[in-house]
C-alpha cells in the first residue's frame, strides 16, 4: 500500500512509519517543514504539509491509497488546531478519489460504561480536558464524512514510548482496560493495531478504543 502519513515527525506517527515500512508499504510521511530524522529507508519519502489546507491535503493525497493521521497540535498551537487539521484532511479528502483514513484519536470520547465518556469521570485530569475535547470535537468532523472510509483509533488512557509485543485489544468506543482498571498500550502497539486496521478495514466507520 503507498500511504500518506500526516504527522509522521510526531511520537506516534514515527512509529507507524516504522510499522508501515517493516511491513513493506510504501510511506510518504509529513511534517510541517518537510524534515523528518531518524527514519531511513529507501521506501519511505518526507515531505512538507501544513494539515489545515485542504489544497494541500488534496494534492498529496490523490497519490497514495490511504491516508494515515499522527497529527496533534503543537506546544505552541491552540489545541483547537486539531479539528481545524480533521477538516481540512476531510474536505481535501472529498476532492479526490482516495476515500482511506485512520486517525490517531483520544482516549477522553471513549465509554468507561454506556453513560459516560472517560473525558466526564471525577479522575480525568483537569489540564487534559480542552485537547481531550478537541480531539472529541474532531472525531465529530471525521464522524459526519461518511463518503470516507474512515477509522478513528482512541488509544487507551496511558500511550507511552514502550515494547512491541504485538499484543492489543480493541473495542467500539469504549476505553480498553484491564481488570484493576488500568488503561495502557505502548506506542508501538498502538502503531501494530493502527496498521493492522489499515491493511484489514475491520473497523470502518468506528471509534475504535486500543489498549492492552
Ligand atoms: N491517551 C490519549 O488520548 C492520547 C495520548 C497521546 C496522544 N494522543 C493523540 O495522538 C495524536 C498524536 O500524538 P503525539 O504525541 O504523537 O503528537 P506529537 O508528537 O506532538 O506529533 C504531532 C504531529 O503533528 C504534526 N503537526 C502539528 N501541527 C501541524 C500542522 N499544522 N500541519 C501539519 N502537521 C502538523 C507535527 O509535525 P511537526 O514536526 O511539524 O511539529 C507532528 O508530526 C494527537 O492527536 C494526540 O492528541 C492521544
Amino acid at each position: 500500500m503507498n500511504v500518506l502519513l500526516l504527522g509522521a515527525s510526531g511520537r506516534i506517527g514515527r512509529r507507524i512509519a516504522t510499522e508501515l515500512l517493516e511491513r513493506g508499504h510504501e510511506v510518504t510521511g509529513t511534517s510541517r517543514s518537510g524534515e523528518i530524522d531518524g527514519i531511513d529507508d529507501p521506501d519511505f519519502g518526507a515531505v512538507a504539509a501544513d494539515a489545515t489546507d485542504a489544497d494541500e491535503i488534496a494534492s498529496l493525497a490523490a497519490d497514495h491509497d490511504a491516508v494515515a493521521s499522527a497529527l496533534g497540535p503543537s506546544d505552541d498551537a491552540d489545541v483547537d488546531v486539531l479539528v481545524e487539521m480533521a477538516e481540512a484532511v476531510v474536505e481535501g479528502l472529498q476532492r479526490t478519489d482516495t476515500d482511506r483514513l485512520v486517525w490517531t484519536g483520544g482516549a477522553g470520547g471513549l465509554r468507561v460504561d454506556p453513560e459516560t465518556m472517560l473525558i466526564e469521570t471525577e479522575e480525568f485530569p483537569n489540564e487534559l480536558e480542552p485537547l481531550a475535547q478537541a480531539a472529541i470535537d474532531a472525531y465529530g468532523v471525521i464522524g459526519e464524512a461518511n463518503d470516507l472510509r474512515w477509522t478513528y483509533l482512541g488509544p487507551a488512557a496511558v500511550i507511552e514510548p514502550g515494547e512491541r509485543t504485538g499484543e492489543y485489544r480493541t473495542a467500539d468506543r469504549r476505553l480498553v482496560a484491564d481488570e484493576n482498571g488500568e488503561s495502557y498500550i505502548s506506542m508501538e502497539d498502538f502503531a501494530v493495531a493502527f496498521v493492522d486496521e489499515l491493511e484489514n478495514e475491520e473497523a470502518v466507520h468506528t471509534y475504535l478504543g486500543v489498549g492492552h
